[in-house]
């Protein structure tokens, strides 16, 4: 199971560490709940795209689906790493703002963009907004106008393709609320271009997330570049950009196997240069949105076990000090995840004496972390360690029953930097006013 843990991940005396750093020591320092982020993991998959791209379609990008988690840390990372940021709101625009990162290097995503936010994006100079309907499209060119900014933008279209995904990770498809049916997509793109502060740059479409399938993105490569094909011949359009989204799958469970980042390229890149010679279309600039096959399984979640509940015959309940304010996924999707016990992470992968099932601390009984699974025998102290808990945990944080958001580390050849402290109850009320 060490499979799903960071590759610098070992066992080491029993202990599991991780970037060199060992997690029970980390927690003595940190306390938990405590999100491990591994700094190699994360630079190493920047570069995995970037080269799997790079070396079969030159003219591309790799821009950062910040959704996934941003902070300004990873922000300065990604910057580092020569990646662009994929943000879906002026708040994830305002976090990348504050550590200096060139907006020029910007994606603005979004099914419903305030006028507030379009105007803040426009004024902080993000290149490209991605528009998503015909009332933000009427919002933009005013702002544009009024802000005497001439404003790259892409349409983001809806394929109407299946991704074959949980249907709450489905965007693409024709009952969406993403983006403009192809059936509008043909007035979409004339309404753009007769907008004087509109530079229609060219088209994007994501079809979904955590996908292990790729015939997905074969089927709205073909949907959207034959679209490209039709308007430049009816309107004279040139898509001198095309974006085809994230999605790409992690593995969550030992036996998963998604396809890699270079499955992934061959199959973007090749069907678009297919298709756009078929089309008689000059490549566009490429770029692809990942955000989980980033960052997912740089994160490692790291739990104290309090109170443990045998119920004899029915089922034997470990409790932990986090639950689903940190990670929402198994309540919210049914997402199922491993464990492993860090400070006998030894016996985690030899010995499974008993089936047990992890719950939260948080007043709700759909606070199950992992139901039913498989652990060496589990003791009060003990500290469970989650991988893959880098997406979609942090970013969908709450302060339920006024808990407090974790602290993150990054570690990386033996030494840890606090790169998010842990709320403390000030935060908690630091808004409210009396
Ligand atoms: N681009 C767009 C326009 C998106 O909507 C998304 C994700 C991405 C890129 C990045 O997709 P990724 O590479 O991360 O799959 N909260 C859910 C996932 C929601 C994804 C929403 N859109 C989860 O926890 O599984």
């Amino acid at each position: 199971m060490l499979k799903l843990f960071p590759s610098t991940a070992k066992i080491n005396k029993g202990r599991l560490t991780i970037g060199g750093c060992d997690t029970v020591a980390l927690v003595k320092e940190y306390g938990t709940p405590l999100y491990v982020f591994d700094e190699a993991a994360l630079r190493g998959r920047c570069s995995e795209y970037r080269r799997a791209f790079q070396k079969r379609y030159p003219d591309s990008s790799i821009s950062y689906a910040c959704k996934a988690y941003i902070n300004k840390a990873l922000a300065e990372l990604f910057n580092e790493e020569g990646l662009s940021l994929d943000a879906v709101s002026a708040g994830e625009i305002a976090i990348a703002k504050e550590t200096g990162f060139p907006m020029r290097r910007v994606y603005f995503n979004g099914n419903n963009k305030s006028r507030a936010e379009l105007e803040e994006a426009v004024a902080w100079g993000v290149k490209y907004i991605i528009v998503d309907n015909f009332q933000e499209l009427a919002v933009l060119s005013d702002v544009a106008k009024a802000a005497r900014v001439q404003q790259e933008v892409l349409l983001r279209l809806s394929p109407g393709i299946d991704p074959h995904t949980h249907a709450y990770l489905t965007t693409g498809n024709v009952d969406s609320k993403f983006g403009f049916l192809m059936s509008q997509a043909g007035d979409a793109v004339t309404k753009t271009m007769a907008s004087k502060w509109l530079n229609l740059a060219g088209l994007h479409f994501h079809i979904g997330s955590q996908l292990f399938d790729l015939k997905p993105y074969i089927k709205s490569i073909k949907v959207v570049v034959d679209f490209a094909a039709a308007m430049k011949r009816d309107n004279g359009f040139e898509m001198r950009m095309l974006v085809t989204g994230g999605g790409l799958g992690i593995a969550y469970l030992s036996n998963d196997e998604p396809p890699s980042v270079d499955d992934f390229a061959e199959t973007i890149t090749s069907n678009v240069i297919k298709r756009c010679k078929a089309d008689k279309l000059d490549l566009p600039h490429l770029v692809v949105e990942p955000g989980r096959s980033i960052v997912g399984r740089a994160g490692v979640a790291l739990y104290t076990v309090g109170a443990i509940k045998d119920i004899e015959g029915v089922r034997k309940y470990v409790l932990v000090d986090g639950g689903m304010s940190d990670n929402i996924r198994p309540s919210l999707y049914g997402a199922k995840y491993e464990a492993m016990i860090a400070n006998k992470a030894d016996e985690s992968d030899k010995a499974k004496t008993e089936t047990v099932t992890i719950g939260g601390k948080y007043c709700e009984s759909g606070d199950i972390l992992i139901k039913d699974i498989d652990m060496p025998k589990i003791e009060p102290g003990d500290i469970i360690a989650v991988p893959c808990c880098g997406a979609y945990c942090l970013s969908m944080a709450s302060n339920y029953n006024a808990s407090l958001k974790p602290p993150i580390v990054l570690v990386r050849d033996g030494k840890a930097r606090l790169i998010r402290r842990r709320e403390t109850y000030k935060d908690l009320t630091k808004c409210d006013m009396t």
